[in-house]
């Protein structure tokens, strides 16, 4: 299928699906494939590459190359240097090459880093809608032999402004999707701060456990990054509480235990009626991550699956992380004891298909555990006074 033999109705269906699916995808990687892809078809070439410009180090680098050759391999041409690219990009112009190897402005280079041999190209500016130059498409063989025509360029240039506008979109999604995480995890890592302090690593690890039940469970790859995403808050509503018991180094007093676990209350008011589906999640785990599958936990007495999953998860979570640490009330465990406990607490902590989900990504735990065991100095200290693990309660 060659785009000028095609009828004017095919060539509008063509950009007509174009435009939908390029529409419908808000990550910029694949959208950049897609792309790719239907220019691709639309042209029948046999490669095109998609350069963006890195203003940082004067590059145009290949974000998304198919065809022959390249697809492994990452391609970077100076922004400065002598380049049908570089051209492209700096005069803001179409540049089109019918016999690679006798033009001046063809560059070799890509050719001999991916063993194929151009015969005709065409580099097409990404104009964003301010007439900024973000990137530049390069097509080069198409399927029939013939160089590229007038109307070749016309249909490049049409489908470049249609992807240029829609890069621009999904660039101002991902900004704001990875604002938001930052938001997120600085919020958690605020409330965990007085406690705690080594925080991150803490936080760090609840989330990528969280991460790997949910996928051993066989949730989605997107519940799972929702889950891996808000298991940082869980323990949110800790701002609440006052300094004397969130900070004592000893055990607490039953009525000292009772306020601490108002804790998943305040987590709860904290984020009820979120909006977003990361904060969504994040009201349950908080609000509910203390709950026990036999209905003897807090603050609500839920019992099995009337407590969400994703707090069913962030639980086996947050307390196998919290055996394994030093606390100012408690010495660490290691993690096959933390282990053990997990394993005998299910059914009744725990949701058994948790703890069994647990089994199976334990290996892949124990090596995250294994390289460090911190103990802080302040930790070493507080564990002076009490280094005995917590008896079990009730
Ligand atoms: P945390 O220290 O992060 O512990 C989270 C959960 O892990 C605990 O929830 C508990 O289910 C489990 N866990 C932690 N250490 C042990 C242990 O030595 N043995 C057993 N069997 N389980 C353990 P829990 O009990 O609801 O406590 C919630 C939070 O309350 C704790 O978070 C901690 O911040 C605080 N806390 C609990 N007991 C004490 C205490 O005696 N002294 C102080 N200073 N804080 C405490
Ligand atoms: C306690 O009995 O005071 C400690 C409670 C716990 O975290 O298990
Ligand atoms: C933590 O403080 O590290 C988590 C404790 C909890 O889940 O209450
Ligand atoms: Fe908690």
């Amino acid at each position: 299928m060659q785009i000028s033999k095609l009828t004017a109705e095919e060539k509008l269906n063509l950009l007509v699906d174009f435009g939908m699916k390029v529409s419908n995808e808000i990550k910029l990687d694949a959208l950049l494939d897609v792309v790719a892809t239907q220019i691709t078809k639309i042209l029948n070439v046999g490669r095109c590459i998609i350069f963006l410009k890195d203003s940082e180090t004067k590059e145009l680098w290949s974000k998304i190359a198919q065809g022959k050759g390249v697809e492994q391999t990452e391609i970077r041409v100076p922004l400065n240097g002598k380049s049908e690219i570089a051209l492209a990009a700096n005069t803001g112009e179409i540049v089109n090459i019918t016999n690679a190897y006798e033009d001046p402005r063809f560059y070799m280079g890509v050719d001999m880093v991916t063993d194929y041999r151009t015969k005709n190209l065409v580099a097409a500016p990404l104009k964003n809608n301010t007439g900024k130059v973000m990137g530049v498409f390069q097509v080069s063989n198409k399927n029939d032999g013939t160089p590229f025509d007038k109307k070749d360029e016309g249909i490049l240039m049409l489908l470049s402004a249609m992807a240029a506008g829609a890069i621009e979109i999904a660039r101002l999604y991902e900004d704001i999707h990875v604002s938001q995480l930052e938001t997120i995890y600085r919020l958690a890592v605020t409330a965990e701060y007085r406690d705690q302090q080594d925080t991150r690593s803490h936080l760090k690890n609840i989330s990528i456990i969280s991460y790997l039940l949910a996928l051993a469970l066989g949730l989605d790859q997107k519940d799972a990054e929702l889950i891996k995403n808000a298991s940082p808050l869980h323990d949110i509503g800790k701002v609440a509480l006052a300094d004397n018991i969130l900070l004592k180094p000893a055990k607490l007093t039953d009525t000292e235990y009772e306020t601490m676990k108002s804790h998943t209350m305040y987590g709860g008011r904290i984020l009820e009626g979120a909006h977003s589906k990361v904060l969504q999640a994040a009201h349950k785990i908080s609000l509910c991550h203390h709950e026990k599958w036999d209905g003897t936990g807090y603050p609500n007495r839920l019992k099995g699956e009337q407590i969400p999953l994703e707090a069913r998860i962030v639980s086996v979570a947050d307390v196998f992380d919290a055996l394994c640490m030093d606390r100012v009330y408690k010495a660490a465990w290691t993690p096959d004891e933390a282990f053990r406990h997990i394993l005998e607490q299910s059914g009744k902590a725990f949701d058994p298909n948790v703890v069994e989900a647990f089994k199976i990504i334990f290996p892949s735990v124990r090596k995250i555990y294994r390289t460090k065991r911190p103990v802080t100095s302040t930790m070493a200290h507080h564990t002076l006074y009490n280094a005995v693990p917590l008896k079990e309660k009730n």
